[in-house]
């Protein structure tokens, strides 16, 4: 069943209304917020927990629970920090910027109620350098926030002080990882580090910090109006709510919708995208989360769940939802490869599996494209990719990794049918034995 307009928490989400102040209040934006505040922070925490709603920005961890960890007092007076992560660089996602340039007022009072919800008195909105246009309007709608009394001190009437500042970035993927966002927002290079510390301990300028995502915060507001329960109803258990998904690649409409989570990614495509470019049998696979997500063949989209832990059964994972389809006309081995470049251009570089794999990963996948390979490389594509995961400091590397393995594990035959071409155009169909060079030049030598 389709999500109903009632049901959507983005009213202006493709930008056909005004996202100033008095437009955002007709659809809803800032009813009552003193009202909520007035509940307090323990009842804000505890209706997020029973929502069900968990974080949007990648890893779908829960959100009140995250919340609850930020402590009570800081008896050595240091401040608490909210940090909103809009650096949105993950390829094919694209949601959190229609929300800061066309309802930028769902995510400012939902700074305000988070500040309150984690004893924050200021909040950070790191914003992806790229987006300059978006941050023109998320600035100026804080501003006009501000002169309605709806932050800085006693906002909207709630008796609680909060400020809220926009950052923006200079364009790196990996200041999109949150302790390397917290460097960043620091005037620093933007490089992670381990964990624990968790930001919840020790985060910006050294004082408890939490990071969401700008959809996670976007929807706490209508979470707290409208009740837990009501997220709650959309979904399965343990995957609840409304979920913006960008929707691309060869469908024949692509688009951002906000629908329900738990929706046939069949259904997903061809009610709100237009069905895949010649017909749903044209399908070849789909990246169902950005581009950190394996790939998932047409057998597996023909009746998978968009939700974390359906996608998780199919080693695979909701991510960002950005949805990229590919028909049959795509090259995967390409695709994938282009993506292990991403990688490797975004590495910071200070773990060695991710620093030398991403490299060593992007060339060979290069040869793969063409074909100029041996089969047995496939086999040590793979295990190179398992030897970088979980080994590193991020998580960046798994996500370089996991796309390579989704396509070895699902369509392995299309690699080594590519590599039998390359040799029989070669050697007029004589594929070298073990012992025989393939004409192919040692790992070690590019
Ligand atoms: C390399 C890398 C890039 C990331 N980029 C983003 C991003 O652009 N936006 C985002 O919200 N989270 C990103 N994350 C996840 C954040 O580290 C963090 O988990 C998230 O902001 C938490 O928000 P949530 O709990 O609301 O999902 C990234 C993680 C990694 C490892
Ligand atoms: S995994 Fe890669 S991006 Fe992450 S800290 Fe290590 S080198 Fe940097």
């Amino acid at each position: 069943m389709a999500l109903s307009d009632k049901d959507r928490i983005f009213t202006n989400l493709y930008g056909l209304h005004d996202w100033r102040l008095p437009e955002a209040r007709r659809r809803g934006n800032w009813d009552g917020t003193a009202a909520i505040i007035a509940k307090g922070r323990d009842w804000i925490i505890e209706e997020l927990k029973q929502s069900g709603l968990r974080g949007r920005g990648g890893a779908g961890f829960p959100t009140g629970l995250k919340w609850s960890f930020m402590p009570k007092a800081n008896p050595d007076g240091r401040p608490s920090y909210l940090v909103v992560n809009c650096d949105e660089s993950e390829p094919g996602t694209c949601k959190d910027r229609d929300i800061i340039r066309h309802d930028p007022h769902t995510l400012i009072e939902g700074c305000l109620l988070a500040g309150v919800g984690m004893g924050a008195h200021a909040g950070y909105i790191y914003v992806r350098g790229e987006y300059y246009n978006e941050h023109l309007v998320l600035q100026a709608a804080i501003d006009e926030a501000y002169d309605a009394g709806l932050l800085g001190k006693n906002a909207a009437g709630s008796g609680w002080d909060f400020d809220l500042y926009v950052h923006r970035g200079a364009g790196a993927y990996i200041c999109g990882e949150e302790t390397a966002l917290i460097e960043s927002l620091e005037g620093k290079k933007g490089m992670p580090r381990l964990k624990p510390p968790f930001p919840a301990a020790v985060g910006l300028y050294g004082c408890p910090t939490t990071v969401n995502n700008v959809e996670t915060i976007a929807v706490v507001p209508e979470i707290m109006r409208r009740g837990a329960s009501w997220f709650a109803s959309f979904g399965r258990p343990k995957n609840s709510g409304t979920k913006v998904f960008c929707i691309q690649g060869h469908v024949n409409k692509p688009c951002n919708v906000e629908a329900e989570m738990s929706i046939p990614l069949r259904e997903l495509i061809d009610r709100y995208a237009g069905g895949v470019r010649g017909g749903w049998d044209n399908l070849l696979a789909v990246i169902p989360g950005g581009s950190s997500t394996p790939m998932i063949p047409k057998a597996v989209c023909d009746d998978v769940l968009m939700d974390f832990d359906a996608l998780r059964e199919q080693r695979t994972g909701l991510g960002t939802a950005a949805v990229i389809v590919m028909d049959k006309s795509t090259d995967l081995i390409k695709a994938i490869a282009r993506l292990a470049a991403f990688y490797k251009h975004e590495s910071c570089g200070q773990c060695t599996p991710c620093r030398e794999g991403m490299g060593w990963q992007k060339r060979l996948m290069d040869r793969m494209v063409e074909g100029r390979a041996e089969i047995a490389e496939i086999d040590v594509l793979e295990s190179v990719t398992r030897q970088i995961e979980g080994h590193t400091i991020c998580a960046l590397a798994d996500g370089g990794v996991w796309p390579v393995q989704g396509l070895i594990r699902h369509f392995r035959p299309m690699m080594e049918e590519r590599i039998q071409q390359y040799h029989a155009k070669k050697n007029g169909g004589v594929m070298p034995h073990a012992n025989q060079t393939s004409g192919v030049p040692p790992l070690a030598a590019e």
